[in-house]
């Protein structure tokens, strides 16, 4: 049980400059304390010689804690701005890094709950990618390969923290991040993101609890893709229809955020029904981008029903 008032995951990356010698290797400005993996970032890139006159400041780049937010790849920002309770999303090509560093060795540190929460966000941005109207085979084929694989080592990396694990978790959000990058996520987000902003439940948990009833909401026209995703994730859906495998994904997921700790219900989380403002959240809710890439319309009453259910 957490109350509202807990801790808030941690930001998926910061910004950090990165310099270019005139040889072309790369030096890493960070400070020590941001350093949380075992690898000294220092010594992953470092500087042959005192920089030059010659030195080149490069764009943002990032550097990658969690799992999730992949803004390593991404073109977008969220800013919270507290005094309206609201996410803005910003997206824009020139917010794209211009370097990254992707290792999995920078996850090692993070807590279990913080792996669990953001690998459900990795798991909400490859679904909703995939299912949404702005796919196409390119992006599918990013998308059905990572749920293949965080479906096949996110409870390993919760619960055992094995290397092999977190390497492969930190691929697949990766990819995904590519993925929804091109098109948008879709009900799951767009729901999560104002109760994020108005009540403080981190964003990997807010999209862990909101993922089976938001996907059990599209599944009436998106059948067909969830009967993958339930193939993706390990489900034997042979002579089942396509709605009955869907269910399938529905309950897949639902099992496995269970099994790493993330709740099924706002309640659950610590949330006080009393200040659970459902008008004001669907509001906020139906400006999202991610509301127009549904394949199943959404409407108010939908998302009013939608955060009902979620409540618990
Ligand atoms: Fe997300």
């Amino acid at each position: 049980m957490h109350s509202e008032n807990s801790e808030v995951a941690p930001a998926g990356s910061v910004a950090v400059a990165v310099r270019c010698s005139p040889d072309g290797r790369l030096r890493v400005a960070l400070p020590e304390a941001s350093v949380t993996g075992r690898r000294r970032l220092s010594k992953v890139a470092p500087s042959p010689k005192p920089e030059s006159s010659h030195t080149l400041l490069l764009k943002t780049s990032i550097v990658y804690f969690v799992f999730g937010a992949p803004c390593s790849v991404t073109f977008v920002a969220v800013i919270t701005d507290p005094d309206v309770h609201f996410k803005l999303v910003f997206a824009d090509r020139k917010l794209g890094a211009a370097a990254a560093l992707v290792d999995p060795d920078l996850v090692e540190a993070a807590p279990s709950h913080v792996i669990a929460a953001t690998g459900a966000d990795a798991l909400a941005h490859a679904v909703e990618s995939y299912v949404n109207r702005g796919s196409d085979p390119l992006l599918a084929a990013l998308t059905i390969a990572a749920i293949r694989i965080i479906g096949g080592n996110l409870r390993a990396a919760v619960e055992t923290r094995e290397p092999a694990a977190l390497e492969q978790l930190m691929l697949a959000s990766t990819m995904a991040g590519i993925a929804f990058n091109m098109n948008a996520n879709a009900i799951v987000h767009a729901a999560s993101t104002p109760v994020t902003a108005r009540h403080g439940v981190p964003h990997g948990v807010a999209n862990g609890i909101f993922m089976p009833p938001g996907l059990a909401f599209l599944a009436p026209a998106c059948a067909r893709e969830l009967r993958e995703v339930a193939e993706a994730l390990g489900e034997a859906v042979s002579g089942l229809s396509d709605e009955e495998a869907a269910e399938r994904a529905v309950e897949h997921i639902r099992t496995l955020l269970k099994s790493i700790g993330i709740p099924a219900t706002l309640r659950e989380w610590g949330i006080d029904a009393a200040r659970f403002d459902i008008p004001q959240l669907v509001e906020d809710a139906m400006k999202s981008r991610n509301i127009a890439t549904n394949p199943r319309p959404v409407t108010p009453a939908d998302l009013e029903e939608l955060y009902r259910a979620v409540l618990g």
